[in-house]
């Protein structure tokens, strides 16, 4: 069979789903132009190097840390909520790094996580019925008419807080921030009173520790930067296809056609038919990228997914993003890992602990900690029984003391869900429960991790 040309509109022609009511169709297009003309968010040659580290996860030779805001928002754009949904990822990042000895690759879902994707077209209050909330670059939370009707100017605030939000992690990546000397201070705010804190102080003395060890044989933040700067990554699902295009760029270098919105963009498990839009724009584009995989995916069609997706095979460039649900991941996950194995496709693959365990508690929508850990060790469990690897997980979370998830350290209840439910859209962990579900990863993968060394130390 011949492969369709795909070029940045291609996706135009194919069977589109989760797509926003314009009423202005004209306005949508003038919009679509103007950002045409902004500026790139992220470069290329970034997004290049991010696949490199996803080929050695995908190995076995790293952990990749997904996470962000389920939905970030147009009313929470501060300098202290990207600090701290920051400071919450470098924290998990340490204990997963000292903890299970593999390097983090550290991917937010920041800086452009705006379009959601939802089951029903229409919301229903009692005796009203408006248009689903399609995320801030689409149209408004707000439960009124108005706030309800898709507007096409929010992209361009979206690309501006896109803008703004990267800039912050630029700096704080490499600014002094992220250097681990600063190891004790991430840990400030409300998880310095938490359950959580001794066993991070315990860590940061140990690094501490490690660092003045290591100036005594001469390595510093000076002679290895890797002590005073970290590489951080933005992602999100690339949903709202007019936008996207928008912003995808011809690469100087290699004539390759780049999604410049953010280094990574996934596809969700509602729009990742084979033959629709969403897959027919990713396939194009030479990010590094990913798609979820939800119970309802079929091995047969997953494979052939994986050949559309990565025509060439390469390591690094697709990751699956599994969302089984805490019951389901051994049944549902195994047959898919062993069909992509076996048809020896290279794929990085991530847990989502968080989509298929979505549960109501009244007017909430909740997801028990205790359910997103069963998942992550149904995950690893499958992974080893098939001998593949478990590349990391993607979670959603945030810096802040919400009250979304239930369980945790704190042992949160259904009670104490309106104290402060923030979010959006799907309910986050809080930074002591991410970090909490950091340090039982790390131990997972400690415990599990085989070296071939091992079995004869033990025999000595
Ligand atoms: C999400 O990641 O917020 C999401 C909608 O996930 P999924 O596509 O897996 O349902
Ligand atoms: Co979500």
């Amino acid at each position: 069979m011949v492969a369709r040309a795909w070029h940045p509109g291609s996706w135009r022609d194919m069977p589109i789903r989760q797509v926003p009511d314009y009423p202005d169709l004209a306005k949508l297009a003038e919009m679509e132009a103007k950002i045409g003309r902004f500026p790139p968010l992220v470069f290329a040659g970034e997004a290049r190097r991010l696949k490199a580290a996803l080929a050695q996860a995908g190995d076995g030779q790293g952990f990749v840390l997904q996470g962000g805001d389920c939905a970030e928002s147009f009313s929470d754009f501060t300098a202290n909520v990207i600090r701290d949904t920051f400071r919450v990822l470098l924290q998990m990042s340490v204990v997963l790094t000292f903890g299970a000895s593999v390097p983090v690759v550290k991917l937010g879902r920041m800086a452009g996580q705006f379009a959601k994707p939802r089951s029903s077209d229409v919301e229903k209050k009692g005796e009203v019925t408006l248009p689903s909330y399609r995320g801030d670059i689409v149209n408004g939370p707000d439960f009124d008419a108005a706030s309800r009707i898709p507007d096409p100017a929010r992209m361009e605030f979206a690309y501006m807080q896109s803008a703004g939000t990267l800039n912050l992690l630029r700096a704080f990546a490499t600014g002094g921030y992220a250097d681990l000397h600063e190891v004790h201070r991430w840990n400030l705010g409300f998880v310095a009173r938490s359950p959580m804190a001794a066993r991070y102080a315990d860590l940061s003395q140990r690094i501490d520790e490690t660092l003045n060890f290591m100036a005594a044989c001469g390595m510093t933040s000076t002679s290895a930067p890797q002590i005073r700067e970290t590489e951080f990554y933005t992602s999100h699902e690339s949903l709202l296809l007019p936008y996207e295009q928008a912003l995808t760029r011809t690469d100087s270098l290699t004539g390759d056609s780049y999604a410049c919105s953010a280094h990574f963009l996934w596809i969700g498990d509602r729009t990742r038919q084979p033959d629709g839009a969403h897959v027919e724009f990713l396939r194009g584009v030479k990010n590094p990228i990913g798609m979820k995989v939800g119970p309802s995916m079929e091995a047969e069609e997953l494979v052939r997914l994986t050949e559309i997706l990565n025509p060439a095979n390469e390591k690094g460039r697709l990751t699956l993003i599994s969302r089984m649900g805490a019951g389901k991941v051994e049944e549902k996950l195994a047959p898919l890992v062993r069909a992509v194995a076996k048809a020896g496709r290279n794929v990085v693959w991530l847990c989502d602990p968080m989509h298929g365990n979505t549960v109501s508690a009244g007017p909430y929508k909740t997801r028990p900690f205790d359910a997103i850990l069963a998942e992550v060790r149904g995950f690893f469990d499958v992974h080893a029984a098939e001998g593949t690897h478990p590349g990391g997980v993607h979670v959603e979370m945030t810096g802040q003391e919400v009250t979304e998830c239930l369980g945790g350290a704190h042992k949160l209840t259904e009670g104490d869900l309106s104290r402060a439910y923030q979010t959006n859209c799907d309910p986050r962990l809080n930074a002591e429960q991410s970090l909490e579900l950091a340090f039982l990863i790390a131990e997972e993968l400690k415990a599990r991790r085989v070296r071939p060394e091992q079995p004869a130390l033990a025999a000595q």
